[in-house]
């Protein structure tokens, strides 16, 4: 039978400690109702005494939740653990989670202290917070710094004082995957009473090892894994919770499972990336947008004829969209072929060459094919393209006022206006180009990269828009970040079929 792997979550802590990523207390409760429904087993809510919204997350994600345990972070200071207990005391389960730096840095050079005294901290600590709650995690701050043999004498103390959960974070993300297990190894092996309590991981991305680490760690022993969705967090992020549970799951001879129902994977992650505005990196594993598309000639054709001759993940299985095939100037006929034949048109193998060479023509001038260019390819007449250009666009915008956006757009010669608010100018400005075009068009993402430290920035925008279960991807760039927006959304517009200047509301 196979391990059970019980899955932490510290996206409402360690995600949210982020700049930008700040959530209020409505959007943390539906994150946490999305992370209970997607199956983790304990989720840290919050650092009840850092501030008056972090105590009343807490309190209201431990009333309304059911079947995680909802953990509260402090430190080994009793005023953080009083604080702590009373923000959870409606949840069903309970955890604090309590620690102090155990590194030679930690302890001389932030603590100013000493070993012997630091393990006296954390000793009182795990007894005070045991008056309050059973079941208590420690956390050894720095541990992935920490020599082997200081660390399990803390490690036995506070298991002796009543912890259930050992923490070893790499708090700075300085280890190697054979370093960290062998540290676990170490524990595991050298710690009285080791067997009266868990492991878990909590590693930091700093040197891109985060996920690597945390699954070495569980190969050594740990059964806890501390992770967040999308892998955010301080400075590089935290271990990513997706390709944790993928990894075991793909690696069925591991003998380890989870809870996690994976299906719902890209949902919560597109959640979190929106209500965090933390955009996600498109070559991202598991919920990247480029996750599962397939560009290349050799790969368009081996996943046609076989998906796992270039996938080893079925999408469905994460809940993402089936796998894509990005018609490029790259693609080879197999994929040309495979589209067209999707669009209803059939064709001999000579017939096929010579659409494939006008398809290469096309491509070499255009980056990425859409179904609208196979069929002017094709030479569908009356589908032919009408160019939507962005003609005009003002925005009023600033603090304590509504924003609102008027856009004109040129569609095939004739000009079409509409103005709307929205709730910040990028908005606004997207709401009055949807009421033009009228179609039941879904925003995805709108990932924004500027590319210079003043305010004479560059601005560019990538867009994903959904229309008829498709995604469209659409890219702008201008000085003026709303109107790289606009034309980033327009430019997926134009991906999709034919708008026609007969449209009823646009004639
Ligand atoms: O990275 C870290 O050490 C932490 C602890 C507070 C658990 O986030
Ligand atoms: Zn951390």
């Amino acid at each position: 039978m196979a391990d059970r792997l019980y899955i932490f979550d510290t996206t409402l802590r360690d995600g949210e400690q982020v700049p930008g990523c700040k959530l209020n207390t409505e959007e943390k409760i539906e994150v946490a109702k999305a992370l209970e429904e997607l199956g983790v087993d304990v989720i840290e809510a919050g650092f009840p005494i850092s501030s008056p919204g972090d105590f009343l997350s807490v309190q209201e994600i431990s009333k309304v939740l059911t079947y995680p345990t909802i953990c509260g972070l402090t430190r080994a200071v009793e005023k953080d653990i009083d604080v702590a207990a009373d923000a959870l005391k409606y949840a069903k389960q309970k955890r604090i989670h309590t620690g102090i730096g155990t590194s030679y840095l930690h302890v001389h050079h932030k603590l100013m202290s000493t070993e012997d005294e630091v393990l006296e901290r954390a000793v009182r600590a795990v007894k005070y917070a045991k008056k309050y709650v059973e079941d208590i995690e420690f956390y050894a701050e720095d541990a992935g710094r920490t020599d082997n043999v200081y660390l399990a004498r803390v490690v036995e103390a506070v298991i002796a004082a009543g912890a259930t959960v050992i923490n070893i974070p790499d708090t700075t993300g300085y280890c190697l995957p054979e370093m960290f297990g062998e540290k676990i190894k170490y524990l595991m092996e050298n710690v009285k009473g080791m067997h009266k309590a868990i492991i878990s991981t909590h590693c930091h991305n700093d040197l891109g090892m985060a996920t690597a680490n945390t699954v070495t760690g569980v190969l050594n022993g740990a059964r806890q894994v501390e992770v967040t969705m999308n892998g955010i967090g301080e400075r590089a992020g935290n271990t990513s919770l997706e390709e944790v549970v993928m990894t075991f799951k793909s690696h069925k001879d591991l003998n380890i499972e989870t809870n996690i129902n994976t299906r719902k994977i890209h949902q919560v992650s597109r959640m979190v990336s929106s209500l965090m505005n933390m955009p996600v990196q498109p070559n991202k594993a598991i919920v990247g947008r480029n996750a599962f598309a397939h560009s290349s000639g050799i790969h368009q054709d081996g996943v046609l004829k076989l998906r796992e001759n270039y996938e080893i993940i079925d999408p469905i299985e994460v809940g993402a969209h089936e796998s894509s095939i990005v018609l490029t100037a790259r693609s080879g006929r197999a994929a040309l072929k495979h589209r067209l034949m999707v669009l209803g048109y059939t064709f001999t193998q000579d017939e096929l060459q010579e659409v494939y060479n006008r398809f290469l023509e096309m491509a070499d001038k255009k980056k990425d094919i859409g179904d609208d260019d196979l069929e002017s390819l094709m030479g569908n007449a009356e589908k032919q393209k009408v160019v939507v250009k962005l003609d005009l666009l003002q925005v009023v915008t600033g603090k304590n006022l509504l924003p609102v956006a008027i856009v004109k757009l040129d569609i095939g010669g004739k000009k079409y206006q509409a103005s709307e608010s929205g709730i910040g100018g990028i908005d606004a400005a997207l709401n009055a180009a949807k009421a033009i075009l009228r179609r039941p068009l879904r925003i995805h993402e709108v990932l924004i990269q500027t590319f210079s430290r003043t305010s004479e920035e560059v601005g560019k925008v990538h867009i994903q828009l959904e229309w008829e279960g498709k995604i469209y991807y659409g890219f702008g760039s201008h000085d003026d970040l709303i109107t790289a927006a606009v034309e980033g959304f327009l430019d997926a517009v134009n991906k999709m079929a034919p708008i026609t200047v007969d449209q009823p509301h646009l004639a």
